[in-house]
């Protein structure tokens, strides 16, 4: 009685395995076959969905993190914010310049996702301080010629600095004009900056840089462009005299093309593409 075999005493059980056996087979053989296509259920076939869908950037998932979990938000308001998204979202990925570092960084370079994003800020500390917690982040110190007290006077002396001149002007080494951002890093003139942000430096007390430099220098970037398209330049605390004066001085009103609280959004065409008539040679408007 111990001896007795059970498959020969069970038959049915032998059926089964050999069942189980060829399904095996089947399932391995359709594996080896289907590759990523194989199916074991109804569910949509995900890894496919996945690979035609968007892939998150590892700087994305990270700020997802920290706006999750930090009570500090960026200062321009959801309205302000969504100029610059909106244009983000055509152009990217792309080049864009931010002045100023702060809690609105990595929403920025989120926005941009496979593209250049790069601040340049003026308070070497700052830097240290941002980038300790997201070094990811990509940034430069700029060490600006001008305080918010000589506004006025860089205004009206520009004009006849003939190497300030639309005409001719240029940044990268030009020690002539105190509006020029003459020793940015190399990276920011070699590249064609499709979208810039003047958020930055400080302009709210005299010694305060003020961002003088910051537009100037946007503008000339805008107008050398050699690429196709337009360059937006988009400029935050336009409530503020210096701010609004400079805008209109070298942005110009006619290309303003969006206005959202305190933020206005320039499309600025490279000179090469602008009709000289009715425009003094003289004048960056
Ligand atoms: C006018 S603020 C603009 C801040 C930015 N829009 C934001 O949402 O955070 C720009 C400059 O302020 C300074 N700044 C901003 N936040 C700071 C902080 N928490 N501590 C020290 N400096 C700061 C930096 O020099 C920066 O370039």
């Amino acid at each position: 009685m111990k001896n007795r075999n059970p498959v020969m005493e069970r038959p049915w059980f032998l059926v089964m395995s050999l069942a189980c056996l060829v399904a095996a087979g089947l399932l391995i053989a359709s594996f080896i076959r289907g590759g990523d296509k194989l199916q074991l259920c109804s569910l949509p076939n995900t890894k496919t969905q996945i690979s035609n869908d968007y892939v998150p950037t590892a700087m994305q998932l990270q700020a997802i993190l920290h706006y999750a979990t930090s009570k500090v938000v960026p200062q321009q308001s959801v309205g302000e914010i969504k100029v610059s998204f909106n244009v983000l979202k055509n152009l990217a990925p792309c080049n864009f310049l931010v002045f100023g570092l702060g809690h609105d960084s990595f929403m920025w370079a989120s926005f941009n996702p496979r593209g250049t994003t790069l601040f340049l800020e003026e308070d070497p500390k700052w830097v240290q301080t941002v980038l300790k917690n997201a070094p990811q982040l990509r940034a430069f110190t700029v060490n600006y010629r001008t305080h918010l007290r000589e506004a006025d006077r860089l205004l009206s002396s520009y004009r006849s600095e003939s190497l300030c001149s639309p005409s001719t002007a240029v940044l990268r080494g030009n020690t002539g004009c105190r509006l020029a951002l003459h020793n940015l890093p190399k990276e920011v003139y070699d590249k064609e900056w499709d979208l810039i942000m003047i958020d930055a430096p400080r302009g709210y007390f005299p010694e305060a840089p003020g961002r003088m430099a910051a537009i100037y220098s946007a503008a000339v970037m805008a107008r050398n462009r050699k690429g196709s398209g337009v360059t937006h330049v988009f400029l935050h605390d336009v409530d503020r005299k210096v701010e609004k004066t400079f805008a209109e001085e070298f942005l110009c009103r006619k290309y303003l093309v969006k206005a959202v609280g305190r933020l206005w959004h320039f499309e600025i065409p490279s000179a090469a593409n602008v009709s000289l008539s009715g425009q003094s040679g003289a004048s960056f408007c």
